[in-house]
């Protein structure tokens, strides 16, 4: 079954473009790529896709360097190629999403190209944030870029622009009205070629207060907003309420107007999900108010231990949050910013967790790959491509990682993903985990995926919330099993390397490993899983 509207428990299937089919050969996936195989990604039984950009762009952050926000890259194909990719989607019953990128465009983006050449003081400057060097020559001020070094470049004549990422990536004026009337027509654009609705980057960044004031601790701060990045919760935890240039009250202003727009495609059900990374957690409340967006991302799961505690905690304050404003939350294990999770939690605990919040109300986010299982890649330093590396002088290693192409059949690199050479390196370790592989092993994760995704469709969209199951056993408080109740379901998840028995009678819907044990009226649950109970 669908929720209604489609977006409120919707699967969503977030596809890099680069990574994830080449139909041309030259080593990056491109649109007639995608529109190739949305039949796979129509077998998985997702609702939607989400494309992370693919606008023109000279692509020193993956894309998200727009140039002109209203064409298509050619590294990616055309226009006719996008409209194609929506049109073929649609025949599937597969809703698509693209990004908008509205805190920043590409230097070379024609209006920063005008910028540079006018005066200080220009209409032209005014559409980004250009001031002076401070009396003693130090920069407007110590904010430290979220890609490492200064957030500041000086022109040619001395004036400096603000840019929270990469150099090349220079912050916009929201107070500047042309900045919302050029969006407003990017927007519209989209809607106009057939796309069901928005990923808003950095979504929380676009009004930018106190420009000239200093941060006690700029590379803390920097470090602290990354995913990318290890470090100490609390220290964290400490730091993100303290960004200056996040979460302003002039962010939401923007978001009542867009959702105007939105509502007026009528019955399109256009809906828009906010990249918004906030603290406190509360605030993230704010952008999915009745009259803003509709979803904003939840990004407690991409960085949290496979510990029960911290997993209840996270996972039912999100719920409660959410319920606040009589939304439904979002859930994402991986995306093209963070390691991925097989990755930092190892295979079974990835496979253990998917199940579990797949039978979570609200949306979830599935990131291309994670259905098989992925890892990082293995990124030898002179192939990498992220800015991040580069601007920390290779301190850092950024996101690659996550970003290597999908390995699609065939027993070498690069698996049938392209007839040329992968524009990241791939290697012959993944020759078990292709989805020609995958597809015909019934214990895969892909098929884990596939199986969940129905199962969910069958039982789970549209039965309301969850009750959390707690006894001497399990629950909240025990370290090894978390479970929780939802419509006919139960969902148990044993976070201990040995069995656990529970006591319960029904039907094992689905297990993420292993072969559960049930008589007496006790089910054992093997070690690391996820079991789907119908009582
Ligand atoms: C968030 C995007 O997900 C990331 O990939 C990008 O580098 C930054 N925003 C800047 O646009």
């Amino acid at each position: 079954m669908k929720s209604s509207p489609w977006w409120k428990e919707a699967t969503i299937y977030q596809i890099y473009p680069r990574s994830f089919f080449d139909s041309n050969g030259d080593g990056e996936g491109d649109l007639p790529g995608i529109t190739s195989k949305l039949e796979y990604v129509k077998s998985l039984g997702v609702d939607a896709i989400w494309l992370s950009p693919f606008y023109t762009s000279p692509n020193k952050d993956g894309g998200y360097d727009v140039a002109d926000p209203r064409d298509v890259d050619p590294r990616f194909g055309n226009l006719a190629d996008a409209k194609e990719m929506i049109d073929v989607a649609h025949s599937l019953d597969l809703r698509v999403l693209v990004d908008v990128v509205p805190n920043h465009f590409s230097d070379q983006h024609v209006w920063f190209q005008e910028a540079l050449k006018a005066a200080r003081g220009s209409q032209e400057r005014s559409r980004f944030h250009f001031y002076d060097a401070n009396p003693d020559g130090t920069l407007p001020n110590n904010w430290i870029s979220l890609f490492g070094g200064p957030s500041w470049t000086q022109v040619e004549d001395g004036q400096f622009y603000l840019h929270l990422f990469d150099s090349s990536q220079p912050d916009l004026n929201w107070e500047n009205p042309e900045v919302a009337a050029d969006f407003e027509k990017t927007l519209r654009f989209w809607l106009d070629l057939g796309v069901d609705g928005f990923r808003i980057d950095v979504a929380h960044g676009l009004v930018k207060e106190d420009v000239l004031k200093d941060h006690p601790d700029p590379q803390g701060l920097s470090d602290a907003l990354r995913l990318d990045m290890p470090m100490d919760p609390e220290k964290r935890y400490a730091l993100l309420p303290t960004v200056p240039f996040f979460d302003r009250q002039g962010v939401h202003e923007i978001y009542r107007e867009w959702r105007k727009l939105f509502d007026s495609y009528g019955d399109r059900d256009v809906m828009a999900v906010a990249e918004a990374w906030v603290h406190p957690p509360v605030n993230s409340t704010r952008y999915v108010r009745p009259d803003e967006l509709h979803q904003v991302f939840n990004f407690d799961l991409l960085d949290a231990p496979f510990s029960s505690i911290h997993l209840y905690d996270v996972i039912s304050r999100s719920i409660d949050l959410m319920k606040s404003v009589a939304a439904l939350p979002t859930w994402a294990l991986s995306n093209h910013d963070s390691p991925r999770v097989a990755t930092r939690m190892g295979e079974q605990e990835s496979r253990a967790l998917a199940l579990f919040v797949l039978a979570l109300p609200g949306s979830t986010y599935v990131y291309a790959g994670q259905e098989l299982g992925l890892p990082d890649g293995v990124i030898p330093d002179e192939s990498r491509q992220d800015p991040i590396y580069f601007r920390t002088g290779g301190q850092q290693k950024g996101r690659d990682g996550a970003r290597v192409p999908l390995p699609w059949n065939g027993d070498t690199a690069p698996f049938g993903f392209t007839s040329g050479t992968p524009w990241l390196p791939m290697h012959d370790g993944w020759k078990d985990s292709t989805i020609e592989k995958q597809s015909a092993e019934p214990k895969s994760s892909l098929n884990l995926y596939r199986n969940a995704l129905s199962l969910r469709a069958e039982h789970l969209v549209n039965n309301g919330k969850i009750q959390w199951l707690e006894s001497p056993h399990h629950g909240a408080h025990s370290s090894s099993v978390l479970a929780y109740h939802r419509g006919s379901v139960s969902v148990y998840m044993n976070l201990e390397n040995s069995p656990v028995e529970v006591e319960i009678t029904g039907k094992v819907l689905i297990v993420s490993a292993g072969v559960p044990d049930g008589r007496d009226g006790k089910i054992t649950i093997p070690p690391i899983s996820t079991i789907w109970i119908q009582r």
